[in-house]
């Protein structure tokens, strides 16, 4: 497991976007994961900036989104602040400003009428398009990747899960509020990619940052693996790992000075970072 540890959210966002550009780069046609949240924000602008500006092209790129709330969807009639589906936080924060291919795009429909055959559908989307060469997660403050809540099996699939309490405030905080919608209107179930899912990607590449999410970062990657911090799946994944945080995520690691250090020995024998 890769290790990194930037000064601030902003080189955090631009490295996570540099890796994400140089899979682009190596393979056109890959298959990218994508998650939403604030954290990822910083880094889907640089790769709006290196798609502006160094050309960084998504043609050929295919997307599958971590999870969805379930009963809410797309809506592009709605000023922004009013739809809170992922899908319309992808399209703001990313999709309508790089040239990737709508057919392309595949998120999880808030609005299914049959979510159980919808589930079954993703996952057979994601085989159908090889797999997923690069997972980008963040970590929710009970230690969720996705939705998978506190005692998920860690090997579940896609499928509709309960919101807990926890993540129902951090959303709400993060993003129904500014839209002042009631926090008693927030949906309740969502449908997410299951953590057997996310560990059948090739690469994962997990951000956080902030000193609210330091103690779930440490419990993540040095506690024991337990569906009760569903994100500690990370220490099964077999390919390659890259995780990416700032001082202040990082501020609870037990081991953070040796991470530090076998890092700068990887920069200056020249090793690549995704390993
Ligand atoms: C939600 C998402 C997760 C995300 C988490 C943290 O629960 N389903 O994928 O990691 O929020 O969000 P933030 O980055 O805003 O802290």
């Amino acid at each position: 497991m890769n290790i990194i540890i930037k000064e601030n959210y902003e080189q955090m966002s631009k490295y996570a976007a540099q890796i994400i550009a140089n899979f682009i780069k190596a393979k056109p046609d890959c298959v990218l994961g994508l998650a939403t949240g604030s954290t990822q924000i910083g880094a889907y602008r640089e790769l709006i900036r290196l798609h502006k500006e160094e050309g960084l092209d998504f043609s050929q790129v295919k997307t599958f989104n971590l999870d969805e709330y379930l009963g809410v969807g797309i809506d592009l009639s709605k000023p922004y602040d009013l739809d809170q589906s992922y899908a319309r936080f992808m399209h703001e924060e990313l999709f309508k400003h790089v040239n990737i291919k709508k057919e392309n795009i595949y998120i999880p429909d808030g609005l299914t009428k049959e979510p159980n055959k919808f589930c079954q559908w993703y996952e057979e989307q994601i085989k159908k398009a090889g797999g997923i060469d690069l997972q980008l997660l963040g970590i929710g403050r009970d230690g969720h990747w996705a939705f998978n809540e506190p005692g998920s099996s860690l090997a579940t699939r896609t499928r509709i899960h309960a919101l807990t309490k926890d993540t129902l405030d951090d959303n709400y905080e993060s993003f129904y509020k500014k839209a002042g919608i009631e926090r008693s209107q927030m949906p309740h179930f969502a449908i997410t990619m299951g953590i057997g899912t996310i560990l059948e990607a090739k690469n994962i590449l997990m951000i956080a940052n902030g000193l609210k999410k330091a103690e779930v970062v440490a419990q993540c990657i040095e506690g024991p693996i337990t569906s009760q911090i569903t994100a500690s799946a990370i220490q099964l994944h077999s390919g390659g790992i890259t995780v990416v945080l700032d001082k202040e995520a990082a501020s609870k690691l037990k081991n953070l000075e040796h991470y530090m250090h076998v890092e700068k020995l990887k920069r200056d024998y020249g090793l690549d970072s995704i390993a």
